[in-house]
C-alpha cells in the first residue's frame, strides 16, 4: 500500500458557533497531509435541543445537491491544500435530517455516509442512516466511513472490511470510555487502519451533561496505536 500522511484533528467546538468551529478545525490540518479526519458534528456542536434547532444548523451535503456553506468551505480547503477531508456534519435532505460524515477530495468530488447507530437522544433529532456501509476510493486506497457510536457494533466495521475497506475514517463525539480500546480490536479483527477523530469539552444544553473524552487516535491493522492525542487537549494525531 502507498504510504499516506494522515491526521485526526481533535477540536473543542462551541455549540452553534459554526465559523469559529470550522476555523479551529481547518487550522488543525497539518501541511502536506493526504487525508485529515475531523470530529462528528464538528461545525455545530452536539447537543441539539430539538429537531428544529438541528435543522436550522444543518445543510445540504449529499453529492447530488448544491453543497451548504460548510461543505463548500471544506471543498475549498481540500482543493487548496491537496488534502482529502473527512468530517462529521448535520445533513438535511428534503424533510430528513442525518448525522453524516462527508469525504471531500482535492478534485472537489465528495461521498457521504449517514450514521446508522444513533446514540441516546440523537434518536429524537436525526433519522437513522439509510445508505448502508459504503466504501469509496480516495488517496489511491479504499476508505470506509463510520460515525462515533457505530464503534460498539462490530458489524459496521466488518461490513466495511468485507466491502474492501483498507482504512476506516471515524469522526466521533465520544463520551463513553471504551471506544479507543474497542477501535484497536476493530482494526485488528478486520485487518485495517482506523482513524478516530474525537472532540473535547462539555455540553450541558439538555438531558445529561456530556464530557467528551478526546483521545483521538490512529491504529494499524495489527492493532498498534500509532498516535493518540491526550484526553483534554486540542491537537492532531
Ligand atoms: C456518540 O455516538 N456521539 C456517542
Amino acid at each position: 500500500m502507498k504510504k499516506l500522511s494522515v491526521a485526526a484533528i481533535q477540536t473543542s467546538p462551541e455549540f452553534g458557533n459554526t465559523w469559529i468551529n470550522v476555523h479551529q478545525a481547518i487550522n488543525g490540518i497539518p501541511p502536506q497531509c493526504d487525508l485529515a479526519v475531523l470530529p462528528e458534528l464538528f461545525a455545530t456542536g452536539y447537543q441539539f435541543l430539538d429537531r428544529a434547532e438541528a435543522r436550522a444548523l444543518a445543510e445540504n451535503v449529499h453529492p447530488d445537491l448544491d453543497p451548504g456553506p460548510v461543505t463548500r468551505r471544506l471543498t475549498e480547503v481540500a482543493r487548496d491544500a491537496g488534502t482529502t477531508i473527512v468530517a462529521g456534519l448535520a445533513e438535511t435532505h428534503g424533510d430528513r435530517l442525518f448525522n453524516s460524515a462527508v469525504m471531500i477530495r482535492p478534485d472537489g468530488t465528495r461521498d457521504i455516509y449517514r450514521k446508522v447507530h444513533l446514540f441516546q437522544d440523537e434518536k429524537n433529532i436525526f433519522d437513522p442512516g439509510d445508505l448502508g456501509f459504503p466504501v469509496f476510493e480516495a488517496c489511491g486506497i479504499r476508505v470506509g466511513l463510520m460515525v462515533c457510536y457505530d464503534w460498539l457494533y462490530p458489524e459496521a466495521a466488518r461490513s466495511l472490511a468485507l466491502a474492501g475497506a483498507q482504512l476506516i475514517c471515524h469522526p466521533a463525539n465520544l463520551v463513553l470510555p471504551w471506544c479507543p480500546e474497542a477501535m484497536i480490536t476493530r482494526s485488528q479483527e478486520n485487518r485495517l487502519h482506523t482513524i478516530t477523530a474525537n472532540r473535547v469539552g462539555r455540553e450541558a444544553r439538555t438531558g445529561e451533561p456530556l464530557e467528551f473524552i478526546g483521545l483521538s487516535q490512529i491504529v494499524s491493522p495489527l492493532g498498534k496505536r500509532l498516535d493518540q492525542v491526550a484526553a483534554g487537549e486540542l491537537g492532531t494525531a
